[in-house]
Order: structure tokens, then sequence, then C-alpha cells
């Protein structure tokens, strides 16, 4: 593993060490242990976008290490406008021994990694948002002792968020099921990335109702994601009915309730499923923090390849 850009493409074994070592490495903080493996390193933290957990988690996980985050905005460094990709990625590289950027394009990370000489984490794009579905899955793993065979039920529409849940469910042997209205579904190109496991390991329904039958987790994401504001009137009509509420929650009784955060209460979910017992959704916001600190492990530190092979699954 060089970068972490997306899940597509990745194997399934290094998925479920990397799930692992995410676990080790929350064990190992509950007990106090310091791992310094990266100390004297810094990680460049470049946020186009807003940022709670991305950025703190990044940054504690840097600190825990015995490293440390330097956070710089989007606009200040103007990446693709005030100079190109390719130059800032080459400068970046001189001076750190990491890059993590959320950023707008998918083909800024892209871009990043391709003509850095160090490591390329991507924070959040507008395709894919890796590091929250890899955390999703440990907390998957943590609440229910395995990852395969699971049905995750989201409902919203076919994004950042659904994309990357979609391919850990193929690296997962689980099943994403979208429920969404039909002019946000999954994209030609996204079906094609899916390939066989369109209609089996990913499937698409527009009846909430219907999708949530047997599900094992109901999970949820704002209705407008960031960078998408001004469709917010439009979106907020075409959403209505595609909510997480107590209503449907009574129609899946057993099933966690998931969401990546930041939670517009109201909407997509309302105050009760946010509250209720089977919500896992602060669960799923901790293990922001342990999860990537394995991705950093695997990337940044001498130790990280070897302990990511000792990790891997036995066939
Ligand atoms: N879930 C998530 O990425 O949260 P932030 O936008 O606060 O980083
Ligand atoms: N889909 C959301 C996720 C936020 C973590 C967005 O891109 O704004």
């Amino acid at each position: 593993m060089k970068h972490f850009l997306t899940l597509d493409g990745m194997t399934p074994a290094d998925f479920h060490g990397l799930l692992a070592l995410a676990c080790y490495l929350k064990d190992r903080r509950r007990k106090g242990v310091q791992d310094l493996c990266l100390g004297g390193k810094t990680l460049a933290m470049i946020f186009e976008k807003p940022s709670l957990r991305t950025r703190l988690s990044f940054e504690v996980a840097m600190v825990d290490f015995g490293g440390r985050g330097i956070y710089i905005r989007g606009e200040e460094i103007g990446l693709g406008e005030r100079e190109p990709v390719q130059d800032a990625a080459r400068v970046l590289s001189r001076y750190h021994h990491g890059i993590m950027a959320r950023v707008f394009k998918h083909a800024t990370v892209t871009g990043l990694a391709a003509h850095a000489s160090i490591p390329v984490v991507n924070g959040l794009s507008d395709d894919s948002h890796p590091c929250q579905a890899l955390a999703d899955f440990q907390t998957i793993l943590e609440h229910f002792g395995s990852v395969a065979g699971k049905r995750i039920v989201f409902i919203g529409d076919a994004n950042n968020v659904s994309r990357s849940l979609a391919h850990a469910c193929i690296l997962a042997g689980s099943t994403l099921v979208l429920a969404c209205p039909k002019d946000y579904a999954f994209s030609a190109g996204d079906i094609a990335a899916f390939g066989a496991h369109w209609g089996t390991s990913v499937v698409q329904l527009h009846d909430p109702a219907q999708a949530v039958a047997n599900a094992d987790v109901l999970y949820s994401d704002v209705w407008t994601s960031m960078g998408q504001e001004a469709e917010k009137a439009i979106r907020l009509k075409a959403f209505q009915g595609y909510q997480i509420n107590e209503k449907l929650l009574a129609m899946a009784p057993k099933a966690k309730v998931m969401h990546c955060l930041p939670a517009h209460r109201g909407e997509e979910i309302t105050d009760g499923a946010m509250e209720c017992a089977q919500s896992i959704v602060f669960d799923q916001a901790e293990n922001r923090l342990h999860a990537q600190k394995a991705v950093l492990r695997v990337l940044m530190a001498a130790d990280g390849p070897a302990l990511l092979a000792s990790m891997r699954p036995k066939s």
C-alpha cells in the first residue's frame, strides 16, 4: 500500500489487515501504551472543506505516534489555482512525510499521489470517503463480531460516503443497499466500478420501507454534501421520506443506526434515532482515530508494512 485514496482496488487481505490493526491500536491506546513510531515526522493536512472529526482525529493520531500534523487551509495554497497540483505535491514532499487532503475534486488527491514522493491519504473528496468506511467497518466488527454477511441499508444519495461503503461491503463480503430517490442513484461509472458485485453486494432500491427489511445497519448521511449548498432547496424536497426516524426503526428493530456525522437532526435523521439504544454513531466517530492510525502506521512508519502483513488473515 503506497497511498490510501479509495477502497476500490484494495485487496480484501489488506482491508481485513487494516481493521485488525485498527483494533490492536485502539486496545493499546486504552491501555496507555505509547507507540512513538512517527517521532520527528510530519503530516501535511490540507482542507478545502470544513471538518471536525477528520481534522482532529488525524491531528491526535500524529500526536499519539510522536509526530505532528500541520493544518493548512485549501484557500491558502490554492491547489490547481495558485499553483499546479504537481508542483505543490513535489514541494510538500520536501518538507513532510505524508499528506492528508480533504478536497472537492477527486482528481486533486490522485494528482497529489501521482507527483508526491510521500504517501497521500484521502480525507474526503467529492467521490469518496475511505477513512470513514474503514472506521465504519471497524465499528461493525466490534458490534457484530464479524464484517461478513451484513446488510447495510444506506438511506440517502449515491455520494462519497455511500460509494466508499459500497466498496467496503464488497471487500468485507457484505451487502450495501442504497435506498435513494431516482435522480440520486449510482452513476454508470459507479456501476462499472462495482462490476460483478452490482446487483449482489451492491443493490439499489427507491423505497426505504422495502429496503430496511432484514437490515443489520441503517446508515444515514446529510442530504446536501459540502460543495452542494446551491442545490439545498431542491435536495430538501427530493429527499423527503428518506429519513431515519422512529417509524423506519420500528421496521428494523434489530438494526444498528449509523451516521458519519455531522448530522442535520430533523432532516435525514431524527433526534430519537440518533439517541436510541440502537445508535452507534459515536463509536463510529471514535473509530475514525483508530482506523486512521492504522492507515498512517502502514503508510508512514518503518514497521508499518510488516505490521500489516502480520495482521492479514491467514489463508
Ligand atoms: N465524518 C466526517 O468526515 O466528519 P468531518 O466532516 O467533521 O471531518
Ligand atoms: N457526504 C458528506 C459527508 C460529510 C462527512 C459531505 O461530503 O459533506
